[in-house]
């Protein structure tokens, strides 16, 4: 099991803040209040089933990386509001709600080294639980007021659109790795840098700042998805909670399988084939493929592109005030780069 308990969350943010010690507690305990928000606004349906269908993913969890961009995005104006702690719970909403919608979709047997939703009680009643999330995430939206509702709906826009453009491939005339771009952007990148935004409008920050807030946070979320597809080749089951090489058996083009696909620089003739045959996991041909990619120039040529992504989260930082939470925020590029689950 990979479920993230209460003390693990906590070690990130004590690994993030570290230095700080003030700010680590301030964010361990605003933490603990959206944790609290979430488990009662999930818990409230008229009908306790759906409560228990939602409350499921609720549990399971995950790192609440979300939440904690709200916090920290709120760090540039007046981090105290009752709505920040809101704001972050409606980040985790519109989250949770895209993974009941994206495990039905990719057929998913488990999410955060738990069962998931489809696996334990089937595709529909899956689908219903994430709708009602999203529905209680519109609700949260009005009440934090207008341009939450704004910013709610361009990012429910972006993710839906992503996740649609995954499964149309690239259009014509458009390239794969701008496809691949074009993706990461909506169905990673939207949600991570409203996040910020989110935090930082509702703290009532400056402009400027929501504004570079957005920007890192497009950056960074491009950086996380590379770091996903980095995962799905060279990590090992135990540390990530995901079988490897899932993409690859499910014939996601990721970045490296898409580089590699690419030309001769960076792939070869025995990858290319084994790719194109969409290799089951398990297999001798899946092993192989894996194998292959792990000792890859384009896996190395991915990586490299994350990098870069987190160069230009980093140079949209140099325009805020040197302060805590701008350290957070660079340490978070650290903790993207070297993730392990
Ligand atoms: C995970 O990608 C997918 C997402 C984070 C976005 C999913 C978005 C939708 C299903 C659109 C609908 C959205 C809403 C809000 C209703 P992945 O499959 O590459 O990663 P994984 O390995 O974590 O599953
Ligand atoms: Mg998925």
């Amino acid at each position: 099991m990979n479920v993230l308990s209460a003390p693990e969350r906590r070690s990130l943010v004590s690994g993030l803040a570290a230095d700080d010690p003030a700010l680590r507690d301030r964010l361990t305990e605003r933490l603990r209040s959206t944790e609290q928000r979430l488990q009662e606004r999930t818990a409230r349906s008229v009908d306790p089933r759906v409560a228990g269908l939602v409350g499921h993913l609720v549990a399971t969890g995950g790192k609440r990386l979300r939440p904690l961009l709200v916090l920290l995005g709120a760090e540039f104006g007046d981090p105290g509001s009752e709505d920040v702690i809101e704001a972050a719970v409606l980040a985790e909403l519109i989250h949770v709600s895209s993974l009941y919608h994206d495990d039905v979709i990719d057929d998913a047997g488990t999410r955060h080294g738990a069962p998931s939703a489809n696996a334990l009680w089937g595709k529909r009643r899956a689908v219903f639980a994430g709708d009602w999330l999203l529905a209680l995430a519109a609700q949260v939206a009005c009440e934090l007021g207008p341009q939450a509702v704004r910013m709610n709906a361009v990012a429910a826009d972006r993710l839906v659109h992503g996740q649609t453009q995954e499964l149309l491939g690239p259009g014509p005339g458009t390239a794969p790795l701008d496809h691949y771009f074009q993706v990461a952007a909506g169905k990673s990148a939207s949600l991570i840098a409203l996040s910020l935004q989110l935090g930082a409008v509702q703290a009532g920050a400056p402009d400027a700042y929501v504004t570079v807030l957005a920007e890192y946070g497009e950056q960074l979320g491009l950086a996380f998805q590379i770091s996903d597809d980095l995962l799905d080749i060279s990590s090992p089951l135990s540390a990530s909670g995901k079988e490897p090489g899932m993409d690859l058996e499910a014939g996601v083009p990721s970045l490296p399988v898409l580089l590699a696909l690419a030309g001769d620089d960076l792939g070869d003739g025995e990858l290319r084939d084994l790719i194109a045959t969409g290799p089951a996991a398990g297999t001798r041909q899946h092993r192989r493929a894996l194998e292959l990619l792990q000792d890859s120039a384009a896996l190395a040529a991915a990586g490299s592109m994350m990098y870069d992504r987190l160069a230009l989260a980093r140079t949209a930082l140099t325009a805020l005030p040197q302060t805590p939470a701008l350290r957070v925020l660079d340490a978070l590029c650290d903790f993207v780069a070297h993730r392990t689950g």
